[in-house]
Order: structure tokens, then sequence, then C-alpha cells
């Protein structure tokens, strides 16, 4: 609720996920922050991309992905032919976690215990959306998606069962393409990437 409060009951609609999410106060990280930022695309999409947390730019708009790591992932979208606007997109933290220094906001990595307070609102999203197939970008996408740790490097582009009616499917986070300090490896693990988004969207077809 709006008061501060913890939520009565499960949100139904992705609206509610979005205003909920916004007022969330079941970890910390909301007082650093300034938005919640809730997934973004068509209600009934038949994959769902899910990435670690909202950065600085995604803070600030309250939207996932418009930042340096989203440019990578809709470069990688459009290479693998899935349209961004068919798929849903989210994070499995809503809130930026990330250190001051000076004036620069640093991304710190979400704990464990922020992927599960934070699990209320991805599984609403996957209740409400009901996706084919969901993508886990990256190690702490995966945590959330799944519940427990998951290897990418190992797992990375199969099918997964998950709990729900949908399959996962695991692959690197964008931003971690971003970081790779070797041209060839980077190169390498970017081609798996687009490989993994195109299979993920066979799979949803
Ligand atoms: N990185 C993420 O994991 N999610 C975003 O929304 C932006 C950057």
């Amino acid at each position: 609720s709006r008061d501060g409060s913890f939520e009565e009951g499960a949100p139904a609609t992705l609206e509610e996920v979005a205003a909920g999410v916004d007022f969330c106060r079941r970890c910390e990280l909301w007082r650093d922050a300034t938005y919640g930022v809730a997934g973004e695309g068509p209600g009934k999409a038949r994959l769902m991309l899910v990435g670690e947390q909202p950065g600085d730019q995604e803070d600030l708009a309250g939207r996932p992905f418009v930042g340096p790591a989203g440019r990578v992932l809709d470069e990688a979208l459009e290479a693998a032919g899935v349209p961004r606007a068919e798929t849903y997109v989210t994070n499995a933290v809503k809130h930026f976690r990330h250190e001051l220094r000076g004036k620069r906001r640093i991304h710190q990595t979400p704990s464990a215990g922020h992927v599960s307070a934070c699990r209320w609102w991805l599984d609403a999203e996957r209740r409400i959306v009901r996706p084919r197939v969901i993508v886990a970008l990256g190690a702490t996408a995966a945590l959330g998606v799944f519940g427990k740790p998951v290897a990418i490097g190992k797992s990375r582009g199969q099918a997964l069962q998950l709990a729900d009616q949908a399959q996962g499917v695991v692959t690197y986070h964008p931003s971690y393409l971003l970081r790779v300090p070797d041209a060839e490896t980077k190169a390498q693990a970017y081609a798996a990437f687009v490989e993994d988004l195109k299979f993920a969207w066979k799979l949803a077809g």
C-alpha cells in the first residue's frame, strides 16, 4: 500500500505491479533509488527477458534496459530477429543498488536477500504474463528466475525446466559483454548471446 505497509494481496495486473513496485518496502533498496522499475511489454508476451536490476539510467527513467546495457540488448535482439516490443522485459530486482563515490553512483550487485525479497514481484509478473519462455540474463537474473544458483557458462543456450509452465533459458548479461577485456572472447560471447536469444525466441514460437 502507499503508506509503506506491505501489500495485502498479490497484484493481478501489470498496472498494479508497476504501482506496487514503485512503493515497495520489501527490502531497503528503495531508500537510495529514484524509481522502482517494473517490467515493460505486452501483457501476453510469449518471451520474458529478465535482467539483474535497473542501472543508473534505468533508475532515473523508471524504465528497464534504456542505458548502455539496453543498447547492447537492443542490438543483439535485432541481430537475433527478436522484436523487443513483443517481449516482456523486466529485472530480478526492481530498485537500483549502488554506492556513492563522490557524485558518481556505482553499481553494486544485489544480494541473494534482495533477489529473494523481490521475487514477489517477478513471480507476480510471471503469473500475469504467463510467458512460454523466460530468459535469465546473467547469474543474478537466473537466481531470481530459478530460485537457486545456475552456472551460466555451463547451462546457457538450452531449454531448462521451470516450476511453472514456462521453459527457462540462461545466457550472459549484456553488461558482461561490455566488460570482457579480450576482443576475441568478447566477440565469441556476443555471438553466443545472439544465438541464445534466437533459440529462446524459436522455443517461444
Ligand atoms: N541492467 C539490467 O540488468 N537491467 C536493466 O534494466 C539495465 C541494466
